[in-house]
């Protein structure tokens, strides 16, 4: 095989990088993937060394590429998809962290994001920038970091250090320091950005207390990002495109017009609904953020987003170590013909939409002696799909009924999980062709600015459903395991008062 215009996908996810190498025509040439380390330093609190994100992302990066190569494949572009949110502050001069990076599931600043509410500043943020007041968000993180190190408060004022999401960490690093930059959609996840005038906003720096100093430059998704250093990848690549995770899923899944609907699920579950040219303002708690800035064309989503989905399934793995496998949930889950009363609310990073509770706890119910491994992992799967049906619910309290589903991302290779979550949310779920949807979405944008494909409506070609999931279970029964987890998640809010 030899093709010229290839595209490196960098996916730098919360518990992995992955680098995948995909043609023209959207199939996976290459990947490879690496996990790395978590740090729970203290209750609620979860960092990644920065110096770890970037080392397994220039491993998988030189395997991915070698892969490609040795099968006469040659990258011609980069597209970078990334963990949203995720807060790491550098020298500018080093290149050196000066502290971990705060994960976006970190609760450390529940407290100072409450006290920021109490004094009735949700409103004005929330019409800003479409998020709310939740540790979720970056601000309150780089507060945190230059609050607590020594020294970080001057030398940021001084413009010596720089603020970034995975991302800006990520372009700098492999620009060799001359790049400090960020897209849209990721700009849109620090609660600094307003996504109306599309800019930093300066009332929020204000309030948040961060100076503009420290913040990147913010593009479009496809968009000139640099070229990597040739030391790094034995060649200088250009970096073409750039979004957050989620995002990119929604563009890997073509979600191009009004009214397309995806739910990706990864370590959380995050619920994509493109609303057009318009922000739409939620009154159910769920998120307004930007979709995409595509050859300056912007489009908005409505989000939803729950913290923890294949998470769930990672605990049972190696915290608890009922399974051995991520697959052996499918195979447990189905020895049940229904989930015996037994309910996981997985709030183990607290609960986000639309209950936004950050002191919220993980919790079992149900539990009887003939509980064993079938349960929780019947329970853990059914959670999941719980989860999104209350996300779908919020969407139809504020107007929006979507019919179908579109559906990415780890656990989806699980045909009981997308059946169970057809069922629950009594609409289709449609399974894609690709599901490396996210890493698809970067290659999108990589290879629209290259050139290699004309236009949004070009990719729509490259992939297709594979599988398509209908609702089979009768009302009553539908009704009965919605109330179940409903009494499940009100006993979880009320242990979290
Ligand atoms: O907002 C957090 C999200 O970007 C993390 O995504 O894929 O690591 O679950 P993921």
């Amino acid at each position: 095989m030899t093709v010229d215009s290839c595209i490196l996908a960098i996916d730098q996810g919360t518990t992995s990088s992955r680098a995948i190498v995909f043609s023209p025509f959207s199939d996976i040439v290459s990947v490879s993937q690496q996990e790395f380390q978590q740090h729970y330093p203290a209750d609620g609190w979860v960092e990644h060394d920065p110096e770890d994100i970037w080392n397994s992302t220039l491993s998988v990066c030189k395997k991915a590429l070698a892969q490609a190569k040795a099968k006469g494949a040659h990258v011609a572009a980069i597209g970078i998809t990334n963990q949203r949110e995720t807060t790491i502050i550098w020298d500018k001069e080093t290149g050196q962290p000066i502290y971990n990076g705060i994960v976006w599931q970190d609760r450390r600043t529940a407290n100072s994001c409450r006290s920021l509410r109490d004094s009735g500043l949700e409103k004005s943020v929330s019409e800003r920038t479409g998020l709310l007041l939740d540790p979720y968000f970056s601000a309150t993180k780089i507060k945190w970091i230059l609050d607590n190190v020594e020294g970080a408060k001057a030398r940021a004022a001084s413009g010596k250090l720089a603020f970034g999401t995975v991302d800006s960490f990520l372009i700098w690093r492999l620009t060799g320091g001359t790049i400090h930059a960020t897209d849209v959609t990721n700009a849109s996840r620090t609660n600094l950005y307003n996504i109306h005038d599309m800019r930093w906003d300066d009332e929020l720096l204000k309030l948040f207390g961060i100076p503009k100093a420290i913040l990147p430059e913010v593009k479009q998704c496809n968009d000139d990002y640099g070229h990597t250093q040739v030391a790094l990848l034995g060649e200088s690549i250009p970096i073409l495109g750039v979004a957050g995770d989620q995002q990119a899923a929604a563009i890997g899944q073509c979600c191009f017009e009004k009214g397309n609907i995806k739910s990706t699920y990864g370590t959380g579950c995050f619920v994509l609904l493109n609303t057009g040219a318009q922000a739409v303002q939620s009154n159910n708690k769920l998120l307004s953020t930007i979709a995409y800035t595509i050859n300056d064309t912007t489009h908005y989503a409505l989000e939803g987003s729950i913290f923890i989905a294949g998470a769930a399934v990672q605990w049972l793995r190696d915290g608890i170590q009922v399974i051995e496998r991520a697959a052996d949930t499918q195979r447990l889950a189905k020895q049940l013909d229904y989930n015996h009363g037994v309910y996981m609310v997985p709030a183990f990073a607290g609960l986000g939409a639309p209950y936004w509770q950050p002191h919220a706890r993980g919790a079992i119910y149900g539990l009887t002696r003939a509980s064993d491994a079938r349960h929780l992992a019947r329970a853990a799967l059914e959670a999941v799909c719980y989860q999104t049906s209350d996300l779908l619910h919020a969407m139809q309290q504020d107007g929006v009924k979507p019919t179908a589903l579109r559906v990415d991302g780890g656990m989806v290779a699980n045909d009981w999980a997308c059946q169970f979550l057809s069922d629950i949310l009594n609409i289709s779920v449609q399974r894609p062709r690709v599901m490396e949807t996210t890493a698809l979405g970067a290659a999108y944008l990589a290879g629209l600015q290259a050139g290699i494909y004309a236009s949004t409506d070009a990719l729509c070609h490259h992939n297709s459903v594979e599988s398509t999931f209908t609702a089979s279970l009768d009302e009553t029964t539908r009704r009965s395991l919605l109330s179940g987890w409903q009494r499940a998640v009100s006993s979880t809010l009320d242990f979290a008062k």
